[in-house]
Formats: structure tokens, sequence, C-alpha cells
């Protein structure tokens, strides 16, 4: 078996602001083969952004790692020296962010900005923007930023992050300040782009419909952990995680016509330290009491990794199986 892109080992991280501490992730664990599109998905504060800059090692300072592991190539970030991590972000890594208008220089021309990202290759800047298809390349490297549509602002980001050909590329909510036609057209342009030098994508959005259409493999976050990772198609048709299950009916795109949204109740947890059981517990519609007292560890389910002491597809019995309703004792149901 060939080295994985990347692996993500049991990593906790936490933010330390003052006397507060936020756990943002959990010990997280995920593994990318090169190639893979990754859509990673979750509700909001789940720990996908604190993921995905992880992986640059670009979280703020106050930042601790308690534990885990987080290899490229095998190689150990969280260990690099800054000389050769700026080389691996360099070379290897590329970001697209959500605020496409904000990641651009305001002060700087378009042409400018792409010269001095690409400065130590021979990419011809106007032959980048061709590639994203803007039309008349020549006259938008002359334009300052405030000057371009947030569609095109976001071309150009992906352009420059796509020019050396990175191994990894990571979008976060790349689109989420776009038009949805707009959208799909970023969408297409990107994992073009990356089908065709071959770089692995990580996607993180809120988009399920989206990741359904580009990803092959989703990754679902609660609570600063992957819950359920497998092929998109099967797991987002057959959830094993009651989260997933919950997500999946919560999401307007999906919804069938004429149906109720269902909206997930309760709120997602703030973890400031280990939780005994199943952080996802309080919400969900199967726990039972092994549920609040022991944590959920990975375990393999109809071809998908599944963090969850009842998923859907096990076989009943002790630690397995979807726990139905308790049915009502005859003196309940008068
Ligand atoms: N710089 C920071 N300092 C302190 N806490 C932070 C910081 N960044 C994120 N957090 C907290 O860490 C948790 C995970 O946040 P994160 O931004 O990774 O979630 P997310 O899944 O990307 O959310 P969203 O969908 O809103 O982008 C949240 O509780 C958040 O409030
Ligand atoms: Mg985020």
């Amino acid at each position: 078996m060939t080295t994985p892109l990347l692996e993500i080992e049991d990593v906790v991280a936490e933010y330390r602001t003052g006397k507060r501490t936020v756990r943002a992730l959990d010990g997280a664990s995920l593994t990318v083969h090169r190639g893979e599109t990754v859509g990673i998905v979750g509700e909001s504060g789940s720990g996908k952004s604190t993921l995905g800059l992880l992986i640059g090692r670009l979280l703020p300072r106050a930042t601790v790692f308690p534990r885990g592991r987080v290899l490229l190539d095998g190689e150990s970030l969280l260990d690099l020296p800054t000389e050769r991590l700026v080389g691996v972000r360099r070379e290897r890594l590329a970001f697209v962010p959500q605020d496409p208008v904000g990641a651009l220089d305001p002060t700087l021309r378009i042409g400018r900005q792409l010269r001095l990202a690409l400065r130590t290759t021979d990419a011809d800047p106007a032959a980048l923007l061709d590639g994203v298809r803007i039309r008349d390349p020549e006259r938008v490297l002359r334009l300052f930023p405030h000057q371009i549509s947030g569609g095109m602002a976001q071309r150009v980001i992906v352009a420059m992050a796509m020019a050396r050909k990175p191994d990894l590329l990571i979008a976060d909510e790349p689109t989420a300040a776009l038009d949805s036609q707009v959208r799909e057209e970023v969408l297409r342009l990107l994992f073009g782009l990356a089908a065709e030098h071959g770089t692995t994508v990580l996607w993180l959005s809120h988009d399920l419909g989206g990741v359904a259409r580009h990803c092959e493999r989703i990754a679902v976050m609660y609570g600063g952990r992957i819950v359920e990772d497998g092929p998109t198609a099967q797991v987002l048709t057959a959830p094993q995680h009651p989260y997933t299950a919950a997500l999946s009916a919560a999401d307007p795109a999906r919804a069938k016509d004429g149906t109720r949204l269902l909206t997930i109740a309760g709120t997602p947890p703030v973890l400031t330290e280990d939780e005994p059981g199943c952080v996802f517990g309080p919400r969900c519609p199967a726990a039972t009491d092994d549920c609040a007292t022991t944590r959920p560890e990975s375990r393999q389910v109809e071809g998908r990794t599944v963090l969850c002491h009842h998923p859907a597809g096990a076989p009943p019995g002790p630690g397995g199986g979807p726990v139905s309703e308790p049915p009502l004792a005859k003196e309940d149901a008068r």
C-alpha cells in the first residue's frame, strides 16, 4: 500500500484565549489518498476550518495540541522546522478561502498580485486567467480587486491556488459568498483543474448537494471529530450515524418537495476538555446509557468509518444496531 497523502491521527486542538479554552478538535482522524476529492461537512462550530488550517499549521500561535499527529506523505507537519514548513506550504499546499475579495490585497492590481504569488514559477498570469475562463485577461490584470465581481475574484484566487499544481488543495467554503449560478461555475472550475493536475481536494462545506456532485467521499464532523466517513452517495442515502441522518434531513436543497424540513433539536457542543461519552448523545434520538458514559471509537460499518455506539447498519445487540424507541408498557399505553 502506498503512503497516504494526508494522515490526521487523533488530533486534539485547543484555542487558548486568556483563561478560556475551546477544544475545537477532539480526537479528529482522517486519512486521504492522492487524487481523492473529500467534502467535509458539519454544523457551524464543528471544527472544519480548524482542521483545514491545522494542515497548513496556520492556526493562531496560542493553539495547543495535547495529542495527535498530522502527516503529509509520512512527514510530521507539527514537527517541521519553520523554513521547511514554508516550503511545504508554497510547493505542496494551496488554500482557497471563503471571502475572495478579502483574500486579495485591495491596494494592488490583479496582475501585480498574480506575479508576486507566482514569482518562482514561469507561469504566465494572462494564461492563468484564461485557464479559469476569464475573458479579456489582459484588461483584468490591470484592474484592482474592488473593480471585479466576487465570482471573478474567486476565479483569480482559484487560478493563483492552482498555478503551482499543488498536491493538496484546501477550499474553505469557497463559494459561500457567491450566488448559486456563479457558485456552480466556480466549483466546476476548481474540481476540473484539480482533476487535470492530479490535485487532492478537501472541500470544507455546508453544501451537501454540491459535495454530492463534486466529491467522491464525504466526512461528517461533529464536536471536533469526524463521526462518519465514506463514499458520498452511500453516506448521504443511507447514513450510519444519527447525526449524518439529521444533517441530511435538515438540508433544504435535499428535501423532497412537499415534505417538512426537519431541524436538529438542541445546539452543538462547545468543548473544553475530555467528555466521558458521545457528545452528540444529548441531541441523539438513538442514545442509550452507554452513550452518556463511553466515548465512541471508530468502527467499520457498511464500507465506512463511523463513531457511534448504535450505527444504523450494525447487527442488533450490545454495542450495535440502532436502538428503537422502547415499546410502551401496557399500563402506560392506556
Ligand atoms: N481563533 C479562535 N479562538 C477561539 N475559538 C475559536 C477560534 N476559531 C474557532 N474557534 C472555536 O472553535 C470551534 C470550531 O470552530 P471552526 O471555525 O473550526 O468551525 P467550523 O466548522 O469551521 O464552523 P463554520 O461552519 O461556522 O465555519 C468553535 O467553537 C469556534 O467558536
Ligand atoms: Mg469554518
